[in-house]
């Protein structure tokens, strides 16, 4: 039975007004707390699970409070140039705030560099459920008039991206998107699938399929964790490194692996 959308209504509201949760992209926010009621739950119990939903998909990875007030006021006095360090050391330790680009740091000045030289420069790129990885750009090969697409689920963590991307005079949109919902139709020669899929798994078990086949890219980069955010890897690289192959079987696409020490890559072109 479809569930009553008063109610619906009452159990967003409830799930905002935690801080942390107040940000959130509301379409994903709605749907998931239909599908609670749906599912027999009550107004607390239907509260308590889109939140813990909510964790398990975006909110373990970022701390609870960033200081984005701090960040809008240094960028505007830093260069603008992808290659100075003052604006690099602002990227680095923005980075750290995001518990997937923080992992990536140790790897950053290889990661993009070894994967994607051979596509270099790249002109367009769709950084999909994003994380503050558009920060990341200093250290990607990227041609200077490229333009760069951003999307997640956290408006006020895109709203540093913008801030970013207009401050470095990147074109490009940034917007809030739930990847369960809609595939991005911002055509790009790359797209990122970073770190993603178990995500949107927790959410939709068929979504990571119906992505690789509908995100409109020449060449899109998916990657995998292999430790969990406290550090275990408990066989994560072969499980991972199974259901990509799964998911790819059958296609008639080019696949490269890479291995870094956080992050299991694929670049496929088709
Ligand atoms: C593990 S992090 C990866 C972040 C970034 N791609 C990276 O590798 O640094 C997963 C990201 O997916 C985002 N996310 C979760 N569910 C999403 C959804 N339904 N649609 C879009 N983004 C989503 C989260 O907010 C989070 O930023």
């Amino acid at each position: 039975m479809p569930a009553d959308s008063d109610m619906v209504n009452q159990i967003v509201e409830a799930v905002q007004k935690g801080e942390r949760y107040r940000h959130v992209h509301s379409d994903l926010v709605h749907r998931l707390a239909a599908a609670e009621l749906a599912h027999g739950r009550n107004a607390k119990e239907a509260v308590k699970a889109v939140r813990s939903k909510l964790h398990q998909v975006g909110g373990a990875y970022l701390e609870l409070f960033f200081p984005v007030g701090r960040w809008f006021a240094e960028l505007p006095d830093l260069p603008a140039g992808l290659d100075d360090p003052k604006l690099q050391a602002f990227c680095l330790t923005a980075m750290q705030h995001h518990a997937s680009t923080r992992e990536r740091l140790k790897d950053l000045p290889s990661f993009f560099e070894t994967i994607l030289r051979p596509l270099a420069p790249i002109h367009s790129v769709l950084d999909l459920a994003c994380g503050l990885n558009p920060l990341a750009q200093p250290w990607m090969p990227l041609a200077p008039d490229a333009v760069y697409h951003a999307c997640d689920i956290y408006a006020d963590m895109l709203e540093l991206v913008r801030a970013f991307q207009s401050h470095i005079q990147r074109a490009g949109q940034v917007f809030s998107c739930d990847l369960t919902a809609e595939t991005p139709a911002c055509p790009a020669q790359l797209a990122f699938l970073l770190k993603t899929i178990p995500c949107l798994e927790q959410l939709d078990k068929e979504i990571a399929a119906h992505l690789l086949n509908e995100i409109p890219a020449d060449h899109l980069l998916v990657s995998f964790p292999v430790r969990s955010l406290g550090g275990r890897s408990k066989g994560m690289l072969q499980n991972y490194e199974a259901h990509f192959h799964d998911l790819v079987a059958g296609k008639n696409w080019r696949i490269q692996r890479f291995i870094f020490s956080n992050e299991l890559a694929f670049l496929i072109s088709r």
